[in-house]
């Protein structure tokens, strides 16, 4: 390890989660919600809040509590992280129920557009040092009856052996273990990089104080972010776990599905390998 490295902040990635989030809302749908919409949705969140005040007797103190609390998740960028790891999950849930094919989970924010583009079978950038088992993920995209789909892109961006995203922690490179992977003329891709770590929430800004006050764990299980893109075809975004890994049972995010759970085996030469195939709807 170099001695110059800058350790990353809940701060830090916080307020880098909070810009690439308005960067990226330029370029993606947010709604235009019809009032009446809006004041039922606004009146059911109230009224759950209302609702917990009530059941829990909530006094003053806890009230300016939960007033500074929202204020420090603000001033720190935390928005993004907060939402990500507690509300996203029932979001993706209702997406799920009217989508075929391979299973969704959340984007989180984490995900950074226009990586390099990569061939078929490729390495991930990669440091000339970088910590970690060698893992080659491989497999086919194909549509819903089977056709496979050549040209498509698999978007795939994960955190380092030691739970480091790239763009998002000071000391790791610039798109580093991130990159579009094009399929081949029969939908196939075989992807080198090495096994993510688990990824711990940032427990030094607001949403590691609401955990550890909470008493629970800031721990999702090591996992591969994934984006499947296929002209004609409804894109799905997910998330591949590792059978056995620790916090599978308890993601602080609640974000695993059993069906995206890979099971990667050492091939003999300490390269652990796994196959997984994605399956588009058409749009
Ligand atoms: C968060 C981080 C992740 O890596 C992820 O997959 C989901 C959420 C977060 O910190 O909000
Ligand atoms: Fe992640």
């Amino acid at each position: 390890m170099t001695t110059t490295q800058e350790s990353p902040t809940a701060a830090g990635s916080g307020a880098n989660a909070s810009e690439n989030f308005k960067a990226s809302a330029s370029s993606q749908e947010i709604a235009d919600t019809p009032p009446e919409r809006v004041a039922a949705i606004v009146t059911d969140v109230l009224k759950g809040v209302h609702d917990a005040i009530a059941k829990h007797d909530v006094s003053y103190p806890e009230f300016q509590a939960a007033k500074a609390w929202l204020m420090a998740v603000g001033e720190g960028g935390e928005w993004p992280l907060f939402m990500d790891v507690f509300v996203e999950h029932a979001v993706e849930a209702q997406v799920a129920a009217s989508q075929q094919g391979t299973k969704g989970s959340i984007l989180g924010p984490y995900f950074l557009p226009d990586q390099v583009r990569l061939g078929s079978t490729c390495k991930l950038p990669r440091r000339d040092d970088e910590k970690g088992t060698p893992l080659v993920l491989s497999g086919q995209v194909r549509d819903l009856d089977g056709t496979p789909l050549g040209g498509a892109e698999v978007d795939i961006w994960h955190a380092d052996a030691d739970g480091y995203y790239s763009g998002f922690a000071p000391h790791v490179p610039e798109g580093n273990l991130r990159g579009v992977v094009v399929t081949d003329d029969e939908g196939r891709f075989a992807i080198e990089t090495v096994q993510p770590a688990p990824y711990q929430i940032p427990t030094d800004g607001p949403t590691g104080q609401l955990i550890g006050a909470a008493g629970w764990h800031p721990w999702r299980p090591a996992h591969l972010h994934i984006q499947v893109r296929a002209e004609g075809h409804r894109p799905i975004t997910t998330q591949l776990y590792f059978a056995g890994g620790e916090w599978l049972d308890s993601d602080v995010a609640e974000a695993t599905k059993p069906e995206l759970i890979i099971d990667p085996q050492d091939d003999g030469t300490g390269i652990r390998r796994s196959t997984y195939d994605f399956v588009l709807e058409s749009a």
